[in-house]
């Protein structure tokens, strides 16, 4: 291999700039020319490459974000774009891609793979939702940011003796829910990966009052529901005051944490080697902190799991 590419795809995620340089820096160690795809597959279908040189990825390891852009493609989800980007993939002379995201992307990664040409997917989602990874590149960052939310709304909850409803993202996976929701002592942690029942929420809110305890932090995950619908239906129950933050994209943001810079670094540099190994098809990960790498045909169709410990440890917790 002479030549390969990189591209970010879908939702950015903290640490995606430290992927594409390791991406970068390992590929031109084994003198292998680089380039850039820009604007993720909307770009690679218009030809927005350029190559990149040892300092074009100076000074973007602890910049959140994606030096790439990055885009959500509906047209590459046909066969014609997709024949498209590997055209133009092939007029660069590029022979294998790096392509660093969520699930979408790697739907994409999958049909170029399909197609014949060798694709690594590199997991970079703030979701923790990719099968065959114990983290994703940007959710510890997220996580991180989340908690800072929950400290600070807990002092003004503990102050107005409010119930605090806090709507964290995820798209389908309870991931972000359930750790920051651990790490921040949330009283009630919902998310799609377990039912919940309206009654013992209510129940546990009520207990916490009846021994002195008058404010709350329930951690709703998006995929199950919306933090304002379910802080109506408490408030209609209870005639607790409550109130509402949906931490929206904030939580995509930031410096990523070191956590994020090693991983996306470990997994980056993986990729590489794979492409330099002649095994296009694969997708990377981390397993009890060790590389892996798994077929980019059949990853998606594991599910994703949480960790049912934690979530009964949750509710073992907050009594
Ligand atoms: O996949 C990352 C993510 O932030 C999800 O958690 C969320 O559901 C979605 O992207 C939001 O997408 P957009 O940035 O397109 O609004």
């Amino acid at each position: 291999m002479k030549k390969m590419g990189v591209l970010t795809s879908g939702g950015d995620s903290p640490g995606m700039n430290a992927a594409v340089r390791a991406v970068v820096r390992k590929a031109i160690y084994h003198n292998i020319e680089v380039y850039g795809v820009y604007q993720g597959y909307a770009g690679l279908m218009s030809g927005q490459i350029k190559k990149l040189e040892l300092g074009s990825v100076g000074d973007i390891i602890h910049r959140g974000g994606t030096m790439l852009y990055t885009a959500r493609c509906e047209e590459f989800k046909t066969n014609e774009g997709q024949i498209q980007g590997i055209s133009q993939l092939k007029k660069f002379g590029i022979e294998g891609l790096v392509v660093i995201g969520g699930d979408g992307s790697y739907r994409g990664a999958k049909k170029l793979t399909e197609h014949g040409f060798p694709c690594v997917g590199v997991p970079g989602t703030i979701d923790n939702d990719i099968p065959g990874t114990d983290f994703t590149i940007g959710f510890d960052t997220a996580l991180n940011t989340v908690i800072d939310a929950v400290d600070k709304i807990r002092d003004t909850a503990t102050s107005h003796e409010r119930t605090y409803i806090i709507e964290v993202m995820g798209r389908h996976a309870g991931d972000l829910a359930l750790w920051s929701g651990l790490a921040g002592g949330a009283e009630t942690i919902l998310i799609p990966e377990a039912d919940y029942d309206m009654n013992d929420v209510i129940a546990r809110l009520n207990r916490g009052h009846d021994r002195g305890k008058k404010h709350s932090i329930i951690i709703v995950a998006e995929g199950v529901g919306s933090g304002v619908d379910f802080a109506k239906k408490i408030k209609d129950v209870t005639q607790f005051e409550t109130r509402v933050s949906v931490l929206g994209h904030i939580q995509r943001g930031g410096s990523p944490t070191a956590f994020d810079r090693v991983l996306a670094s470990r997994l980056g540099a993986r990729a590489v080697e794979l492409l330099i190994e002649g095994k296009g098809g694969r997708a990377v990960g981390i397993e009890n902190n060790k590389l892996v790498d798994h077929d980019i045909l059949e990853i998606l169709d594991r599910p994703h799991t949480i960790e049912q410990d934690m979530y009964k440890l949750s509710t073992e917790l907050s009594i």
